[in-house]
């Protein structure tokens, strides 16, 4: 049998699109939903068929709410299932396993500038942490799952959920269709190798369970060819992007994401947008040369702020004319290389500034804090903006500002953002590692003429405009479809 628009969906992610809280003073059970395309974009398919969403229980409340029901809780227009992991299995997988780990390996991080280290506590993550809360979610999926289920497609997301796929062929023990998509970078075959052989190859024989696996780029989704068979000797036809392995076909293909741009539109015209814009962003000097990023070793911020140093020194006509809005939102802040990152990033900038400062012109202000109003704000008024990763999955921060700015502003992408397949062509195209090239790249950003600036941006945000998220969604149930026919199922 095929699937159909009655197939039963199911949504699995570490992060799940709502959060519950207790508030405060009423001691209410409030929630906050996530922002963002992939909640966006699911949630639409969600309301078009039957759907829950499975997702960690992260915070107090949430494993409040997990506790008190093993089915689904309605939010909205959406089902959520909540899984309690247990606070050190889920310490372990996203402390130590999925985050420097994983994370590290993925971006080419690893060893640069840390190092992380590989011995017993990788083996403790993996088996006290990492498999574990894989089996929480095969097992949560199991469950979602009835009896009369014809067919359910099972969408697994990231990193977190490697060895789900062949959990849920073990448990589920019948025809399902299952996807997973990476949203993060796929590095070279032999980058994996630092990972131990065992772990490595259980990664990749459950991940190969899957019926497709998703990327955001062609690049990612080549070298996860190339990655199977050099590392599992898997079968694989490059031209047609598939994997032959333990007598089934797994497609292999790449599904860029967009953003949601009519809400963004919308977002950017919000009372409290228009008040950082007013009262914060609008009062720095000179032009406006933005970043908005996690901060996060991939995005490669501190060799951002050198570059900008640099275009000071060789430019010193453009000190006063120029300031370069940081806004930094903490993340994974248990994680010692993201602390250190933190402080590095603090002093780097202090050094820029004691350099270049004068007492009336301060030439980076860091705004570290979780405040999106603030990054819209920003977004709306750069004159350039810095998207330089050392690799990147997407980097939705190069789509969202160009749908939103209002100053013909100017991307300047690095090479290694998934996004650049899409956008290179409208930006100023940087290699992430060299400071010269950015230092020059900004000062060219600042300095083009009206006529290029509004050349590129239309460009640009006509680029973003033409995928849209529907499409994103639409082409992967499509291939959906096109999968169960080539390969039917007898139940
Ligand atoms: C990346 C990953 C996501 C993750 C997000 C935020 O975009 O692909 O899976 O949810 O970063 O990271 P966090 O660790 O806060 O969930």
């Amino acid at each position: 049998m095929g699937v159909s628009e009655e197939s039963r969906l199911v949504i699995v992610s570490n992060r799940g699109p709502v959060a519950f809280e207790r508030d405060g003073e009423s001691e209410e059970r409030a929630y906050s939903r996530g922002a963002g395309g992939l909640v966006t974009a699911l949630t639409a398919v969600s309301r078009r068929r039957d759907t829950v969403w499975i997702a960690s229980a992260m915070t107090d409340e949430d494993v409040a709410v997990a506790r008190e029901s093993e089915s689904a809780v309605e939010v909205e227009d959406l089902r959520v299932r909540l899984v309690e992991h247990g606070p050190e299995a889920y310490n372990l997988m996203y402390n130590h396993m999925a985050n420097p780990l994983l994370w590290f390996v993925q971006h080419y991080l690893y060893n640069m500038p840390y190092q992380p280290e590989l011995g017993e506590s990788t083996r403790r993550a993996w088996e006290e942490g990492y498999l574990p809360v894989n089996r929480n979610f095969a097992a949560a999926v199991a469950q979602v799952i009835g009896e009369d289920d014809r067919f359910p497609i099972v969408l697994l997301h990231d990193y977190h959920l490697y060895m789900t796929p062949l959990m849920v062929r073990e448990r589920l023990r019948r025809a399902a269709f299952l996807s997973l998509f990476v949203h993060i970078p796929w590095p070279q075959p032999d980058y994996w190798r630092i990972l131990p052989r065992d772990i490595r190859e259980a990664l990749l024989h459950s991940l190969l369970q899957a019926d497709v696996l998703a990327f955001h780029t062609r690049r990612y989704a080549r070298s996860f060819l190339d990655t199977v068979s050099q590392l599992l000797g898997a079968e694989v036809d490059f031209g047609r992007g598939a994997v032959r392995y333990g007598g089934r076909e797994v497609w292999v293909r790449a599904y860029p994401i967009s953003i949601d741009a009519g809400e963004f539109e919308e977002i950017s015209e919000r009372d409290e947008v228009l008040r950082e814009e007013r009262e914060y962003v609008s009062k720095l000097p000179g032009r406006l040369l933005v970043r908005v990023d996690r901060m996060d070793l991939s995005k490669n911020i501190v060799r951002g702020f050198q570059a900008y140093g640099r275009m000071l020194e060789r430019h010193p006509e453009m000190r006063g004319e120029v300031t370069f809005l940081a806004q930094l939102q903490p993340s994974r802040g248990d994680i010692r290389e993201y602390a250190e990152y933190a402080e590095t990033i603090q002093d780097v900038i202090a050094g820029v500034n004691a350099a270049h400062g004068t007492g009336g012109w301060k030439p980076i202000e860091l705004s570290m804090e979780d405040n999106f109003p603030r990054a819209v704000a920003a977004y709306r008024n750069y004159d350039a903006i810095l998207v330089n990763p050392v690799f990147d999955g997407m980097n939705l921060v190069a789509k969202e500002s160009a749908v939103v700015n209002r100053k013909n502003g100017v991307l300047i992408l690095s090479e290694n953002a998934g996004a650049h397949e899409e956008l290179g062509e409208h930006a100023l195209t940087v290699n992430p590692f060299d400071i010269d090239e950015q230092a020059e790249a900004i000062y060219r950003a600042l300095n083009m003429s009206e006529e290029e600036r509004k050349r590129r941006a239309a460009a640009l945000k006509e680029t973003v405009l033409s995928n849209t998220i529907e499409d994103w969604v639409e082409a992967q149930f499509e291939d959906i479809r096109r999968y169960m026919r080539r390969h039917p199922v007898r139940e």
